[in-house]
């Protein structure tokens, strides 16, 4: 088909979108450990929560495992993914003499450290969450089993029985949906007026502004596409929010051979975003894809700009340098 035959596409591309500062963090930590100290470098879980990322990790030499007893004692370093582990694992790779880095998000370890305020104050911790999710699991790991109890949902919120109304608190996972999650704060502030809240929202910066950017776009556009992984759960969360602002189809999809062209219907307008674990490079793919098919004119929409940037472990500053 030539360029004159081509149906016009105007591409909304979502901004920000894609890899947050913690993503970016973790991924460093092991290309900088694979540069400091040679392959194999272990890695407890995906580092982040994408394919792509992960296998171009394990070309370069890192070995994923989802546990530490799956690791030999080679001397070799073991890397913690972004979400956060449980106190237990930093423990039991103590008792191993593991050398070990944590690519834990600081804005989990955030969230960790107020799990473990309240604790020593005796307030009952109430986790908004996703079960099963690994920073959850993390996150409720940083307490003795019983202590955190865990809520999805709204209907959770209004049946929860806490201990002492007075003496409570509340935390939530990072990467939540913040409409959904406000509902749910809603309905135990209703019931507990006395509940702590976090001092700063534990909902993080970038997974706040990749929905208020679908939110601008998501109305305007006949499709919405996702960049994710289905087990991501801030990727998950950008599809939904742009189905609820009545784009008529989202999809989330990992690359862009996923793309199912009949499902998108006659479109004149597409919205293009990224989770924060989804690199650019595959952005552009879906963007060449459709500039396969279609005459593209793409316009970025940007709703806020990002400049936040964390510290890598110290062991891997002269490495960085
Ligand atoms: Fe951290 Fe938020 Fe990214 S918690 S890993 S900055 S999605």
């Amino acid at each position: 088909m030539s360029e004159f035959e081509k149906p016009p596409l105007d591409v909304l591309l979502s901004a920000p979108r894609g890899f947050c500062a913690g993503v970016d963090r973790a991924i460093q930590i092991v290309e900088l450990a694979l540069k400091k100290f040679g392959a194999p470098v272990y890695v407890r879980h995906e580092i982040v929560h994408n394919r792509y990322v992960v296998d171009s990790l394990r070309d370069k030499g890192a070995v994923f495992v989802e546990e530490l007893d799956e690791i030999p004692d080679d001397g070799q370093p073991v890397v913690f993914s972004a979400h956060g582990v449980p106190k237990s694992v930093p423990e039991a790779a103590r008792t191993r003499q593991m050398f070990f880095l944590d690519a834990t998000c600081p804005l989990v370890s955030k969230v960790h450290k107020e799990a473990q305020i309240h604790f020593k104050r005796d307030r009952e911790i109430v986790l908004i969450g996703h079960a099963g999710h690994p920073e959850v699991i993390g996150t409720m790991g940083q307490l003795p089993p019983g202590t955190v109890s865990l809520i999805e949902t709204v209907a959770d919120a209004a049946v929860f029985q806490p201990r002492d109304p007075t003496a409570l608190a509340y935390l939530t996972q990072t990467t939540l949906s913040v409409d959904d999650t406000a509902a749910i704060v809603r309905v135990l502030m209703e019931r507990f007026p006395a509940i702590t809240a976090p001092h700063k929202e534990d909902i993080c910066y970038a997974t706040t502004n990749r929905q208020d950017a679908v939110k601008r776009i998501a109305a305007s556009v006949d499709a919405m596409i996702v960049v994710g992984a289905p087990n991501s759960s801030n990727s998950q969360r950008l599809r939904e929010v742009a189905e609820r602002e009545g784009c008529p189809v989202s999809v989330l999809i990992q690359r862009a051979s996923d793309i199912d062209w009949p499902a998108l219907g006659a479109i004149r307008r597409v919205g293009v975003t990224a989770g924060a674990s989804a690199p650019e490079v595959l952005v552009e793919e879906v963007i060449d894809a459709f500039a396969a098919r279609y005459a593209v004119k793409v316009e970025v929409v940007q709703t806020a700009e990002e400049t936040i940037a964390f510290n890598l472990p110290r062991e891997l500053r002269p490495a960085a340098a």
